[in-house]
């Protein structure tokens, strides 16, 4: 096993005042207080109205995983196998896989996960998948839950109409290793529409396709027990609509510049930021800016520029300044010391916190946990 000397370090550091600002950096900084605040929030937001199975894709975390689930989330979502694996391998129950799957390889991994987790699910949006699953799953005498991926208008997986539904739930009838279990439907294009009346038009028009479908495969006689979907961005309208029987946000838990900015208006983003990328200062001899140690390989690039956060840096500029590097402007005649911290809101959490192995959790100032992330990277 290689040793890694700056997480030695950091681990030294659990418990002393003041660590959250001394732990090598980049690192991840999760404040647990705003963690537990946003999932007991989503959790009475959505009590009595829907079950509540947050996705996992985004903190990739067992400690957070079981948080969500001990306050009452069924289960947990995943995005890829290796995650479910991860996860499951850590103890978590009730995992849904919400990708459907090509590889060859994937039945017999799916079924070991489904002899210690009864309760997993997974969805299908194609017949060969769903024979190939039911033939190991009949060769192991394992039954496995599916759900039906239903395209509501993103058009990455799904079936695309309600007839290819019906086709598939019968495909799937034949099968007795096989259980359909419900459907799912999910919009991400959804998810980042500004404004709650604009984003709960959108949804509308995706949950008539959603219906669509439910209709046509109870009038052709299968059970729609479970109707699965959503996210952060979507809750409010998912509730208000009543078409899902369960949601599936996953951002909540950190809150992100990308989602900050889209819902900072209503009900869905009223949540905290509870996770950064703490970064250091280690050059400060341009005039207009400080040179920070965070730089492209610290964040996921694609959406927004990191968001500086913490004390007089609150409301500065961040540019990438190449692979390593970051410029934040510099408040007009402020004195920099070399190795002062600056906390950045992350773009988009998901694939930020892919590139990481460990949360540092802090209460104040100080470190009081460092978490693994135990699917980082668990992307096939
Ligand atoms: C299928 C599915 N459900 C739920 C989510 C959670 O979305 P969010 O992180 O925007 O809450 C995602 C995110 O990409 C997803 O792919």
């Amino acid at each position: 096993m290689t040793i890694d000397p700056a997480a030695a370090l950091a681990q030294a550091m659990i418990g002393r005042p003041g660590s959250r600002y001394r732990v090598p950096t980049p690192a991840l900084v999760l404040d647990e207080a705003v963690l537990d605040a946003n999932i007991a929030a989503m959790a009475e937001r959505v009590r009595g109205r829907a079950a509540l199975r947050p996705h996992a894709k985004t903190h990739k975390s067992a400690w957070i995983a079981r948080k969500q689930i001990a306050h009452g989330a069924v289960g947990v979502c995943c995005a890829k196998l290796g995650e479910v694996e991860a996860l499951s391998a850590a103890g978590v129950r009730g995992v849904l896989l919400t990708s459907p799957l090509a590889d060859t390889t994937a039945p017999a991994r799916l079924c070991e996960v489904a002899r210690a987790d009864p309760d997993l699910l997974c969805v299908v949006d194609h017949p060969d998948p769903a024979t190939a699953l039911a033939a190991e799953a009949a060769r192991r005498d394992l039954r496995i839950s599916v759900l039906i991926d239903v395209d509501v208008g993103l058009m990455r997986t799904g079936v695309a109409s309600p007839d290819q539904a019906v086709a598939l739930a019968e495909h799937i009838a034949r099968y007795p290793s096989l259980t359909l279990a419900g459907v799912q439907g999910y919009g991400g294009h959804w998810q980042h529409i500004a404004g709650y009346p604009a984003r709960r038009e959108a949804v509308r028009a995706g949950m008539l396709r959603l219906t669509a479908v439910v209709t046509a495969l109870r009038a052709a006689g299968h059970r729609v027990e479970l109707v699965t979907g959503g996210g952060t961005g979507t809750v409010g309208a998912d509730l208000e609509l009543g078409v899902l029987t369960e949601l599936q946000p996953g951002s909540y838990v950190f809150m992100d510049v990308q989602y900050g900015d889209a819902l900072a208006d209503d009900a869905d983003g009223a949540f905290g930021t509870s996770l950064w990328v703490s970064s250091q200062v280690v050059s400060a001899n341009a005039a207009p800016i400080v040179t920070v140690d965070a730089g492209l390989k610290a964040f996921a690039t694609e959406g927004p520029t990191p968001r500086p956060a913490s004390g007089r840096f609150a409301g500065s500029a961040y540019a990438f300044f190449g692979d390593e590097h970051g410029a934040v402007s510099r408040p007009p005649g402020t004195e920099v010391r070399l190795g002062e911290r600056i906390e950045l809101v992350t773009p988009h959490c998901d694939p930020t916190v892919d590139r990481y192995d460990s949360y540092h959790v802090v209460s104040g100032d100080t470190v009081t946990a460092i978490i693994a992330i135990d699917a980082a990277r668990a992307s096939r």
